[in-house]
């Protein structure tokens, strides 16, 4: 996973630790000053939902990022996972990876439906073709696969895959705003495409989410079952939801759009430093992306080999949270290990396990310098070392 570098050379004492908690989430803010302004206009139309003109521009602002026909903006994304899934009139089973965060799973049931776990390749850390293959039967009604970290699942091989069986493609693209596969970016692959503005998100309107998709039928079916409220292009006898995006969360998200290149480039900085901070360090591994395309950057992920590093992965977190690192195993346990998944008997997920056991995420967003980097690799550094590993274990 990484490349063989000579390490920076360790610290000779203990790095100090951060005063202040140092955090994973992301925590884009747009200046106050302009989120005040988008404010006043709100208070000024007194109009704080239903199809309001920031929903309506968010819908197209959107669906002209990821260069779809549609983009349909929602209150989070777990709401949008579960509206997909219901408006493509779906019966039977979904074959899903454990890997990721609950609400993909979850979404599956509260549309009535039934997850199939199926295992990841474990360089891309997503499902593929050929693992999925195998698991489609008589019951499959669609794949929902993860582009996790903002890696995508290839979507050219499970588009292939799912077309000849005749079952649907979904993808949770919570993790890939503004990611690309072979240079064209998520959103447009598979039936629909789901992303989240959740607040730790590179694309932050508190709360938020959008799917988007090429179908004109589906974005109808999705924009009526969305909210109560009825617009001129109302598809009758569908079941609703009230899953609307507010026009504060709208607000937030167009001034999120505003500086999302300039976000993305400061999230390449951030893990171009941490990098060249760590790489080198026995036993961490760094996720490599695919070169020539974009990534948002949005997680620092690492791989711990404790037989390399001379601690577990949970020993370097213990000792990077004893410095205010507040580093996190995500996802940890895998889906199929949690109730009501694991009640009825476990799938067999050894990918999935291994890589549960050994991911770290390290602390980014705006809200972490350049110095904070170098301090949290400098720790990282010094846990390698033996003085390092007697303090990890003390
Ligand atoms: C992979 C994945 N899917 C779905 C979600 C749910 O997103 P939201 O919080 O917008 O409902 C998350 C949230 O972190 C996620 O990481």
């Amino acid at each position: 996973m990484s490349d063989e570098r000579t390490p920076p050379s360790p610290a000779p004492r203990p790095p100090e630790g951060f005063e202040t908690p140092l955090h994973v989430g992301q925590l884009n803010l747009p200046a106050a000053e302009a989120f005040r302004e988008a404010f006043d206009g709100i208070f000024d139309r007194r109009f704080f939902a239903n199809h309001g003109p920031l929903e309506q521009r968010l819908d197209r602002e959107l669906a002209s990022l990821f260069g779809v026909r549609n983009a349909v903006s929602v209150v989070n994304a777990t709401a949008a996972l579960m509206l997909v899934l219901r408006a493509l009139d779906l019966d039977g089973e979904v074959i899903v990876p454990s890997f990721t965060f609950p609400a993909t799973v979850q979404a599956v049931v509260w549309a009535g439906l039934r997850p199939v776990f199926c295992d990841i390749d474990p360089q891309t850390q997503t499902l593929t073709a050929a693992r999925v293959a195998p698991k489609i039967g008589p019951a499959t009604a669609a794949v929902l696969g993860v582009h996790i970290w903002g890696r995508g699942c290839d979507p050219l091989e499970l588009e292939a895959l799912t077309a000849s069986r005749g079952v649907k493609l979904v993808f949770d693209a919570a993790h890939a705003v503004g990611a690309t596969f072979r240079g064209r970016r998520f959103g447009g692959f598979g039936n629909a495409e789901v992303f989240s503005f959740h607040a730790t998100k590179i694309l932050n309107g508190a709360e938020g989410g959008c799917i988007t998709t090429d179908d004109d039928d589906l974005a109808a079916r999705l924009r009526t079952m969305r909210s109560f409220h009825d617009t001129d292009e109302r598809v009758p006898g569908l079941l609703r939801l009230n899953a609307k995006i507010s026009e504060a969360q709208a607000a937030m998200t167009l001034l999120g759009l505003r500086s999302l290149d300039s976000l993305i480039e400061q999230n390449r900085h951030r893990y171009e430093l941490y990098r060249s901070g760590i790489d080198g360090t026995p036993g961490i591994h760094f996720l490599d992306y695919a070169a020539g395309e974009t990534s948002n950057h949005q997680f620092i992920v690492l791989s711990v080999s404790p037989a390399e590093l001379g601690l577990s992965r949970d020993e370097l977190l213990d000792l990077l949270q004893a410095k205010n690192v507040l580093a996190r195993r995500y996802f940890f346990p895998g889906v199929h290990r949690t109730p009501p998944f694991c009640d009825e008997g476990m799938a067999e997920l050894p990918i999935t396990d291994h890589l549960c056991q050994t991911l770290v995420q390290l602390p980014s967003g705006q809200a972490v310098t350049d110095a904070d980097v170098k301090r949290v690799c400098a720790i990282i550094r010094w846990a390698a070392t033996p003085e390092g590993r007697m303090a990890a274990r003390a």
